[in-house]
């Protein structure tokens, strides 16, 4: 494996991006595929959990919807911060500073972004294994995936349909992968959109 795969991404490393506002990636408003994806889930009270959350503008939206068992989690303290005074507190969410890793607890959803391609490529078995780990039964891993070339340099680190197939399809049942038809435009074309269920 190359070197640029076996980057170590750490907290710190995270946190001085935000400190800096080297935060490319942070769209400043929730994501219009997974805003159409909670649009249609019914049930508000399953227990959602948005890993790498970074912003985490979804929140502001899920909580609109009414969800009402919100975690979003980042080990770096400046978004969590961010929020914080953003918005008040509320039954409805919290916030979790930890590492994903090691983060224990069972979600009936969960939405990636901007996440899978931000960790070190050589850290994709063990998010596919914990993601399954932190699923009940019968729940759901969805959101965006990209598409371009996996190269040494990243984040974020590419992927392909064919990659993910391989790594998720041991653990999870395909539902939809497909080329997003809602990404925002300079990501059009180059991003996956997901749904997996837990095996
Ligand atoms: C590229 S940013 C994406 C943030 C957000 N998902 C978005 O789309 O704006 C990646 C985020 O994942 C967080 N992160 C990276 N590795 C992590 C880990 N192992 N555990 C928890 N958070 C992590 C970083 O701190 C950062 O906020």
């Amino acid at each position: 494996m190359m070197l640029g795969m076996m980057k170590i991404l750490t907290n710190k490393y995270w946190q001085e991006r935000y400190e800096k506002g080297d935060t490319g990636w942070d769209m400043g408003a929730p994501s219009p595929p997974l805003t159409a994806y909670l649009d249609q889930v019914e049930d508000k009270n399953k227990a959602l959990l948005i890993p790498g959350a970074g912003h985490g503008y979804e929140l502001e939206y899920a909580l609109s919807l009414g969800f009402t068992n919100i975690t979003v989690l980042d080990y770096a303290e400046a978004p969590l911060q961010a929020i914080r005074n953003r918005l008040a507190q509320n039954e409805c969410f919290r916030l979790v500073q930890s590492d994903f890793f090691d983060h224990q607890d069972s979600y009936d959803l969960i939405l990636e972004q901007t996440f899978f391609c931000a960790l070190s490529p050589s850290l994709r078995n063990d998010y596919v294994t914990h993601m399954h780990r932190l699923l009940k039964s019968g729940g759901k891993l969805v959101g965006l995936l990209f598409q371009f070339p996996l190269t040494e340099s990243g984040p974020p680190f590419g992927g392909s349909a064919t990659e993910y197939l391989e790594r998720f399809e041991p653990l999870f049942s395909i539902q939809t992968l497909e080329t997003c038809y809602n990404s925002i435009p300079p990501r059009q074309g180059n991003e996956l959109f997901f749904i997996f269920n837990k095996k």
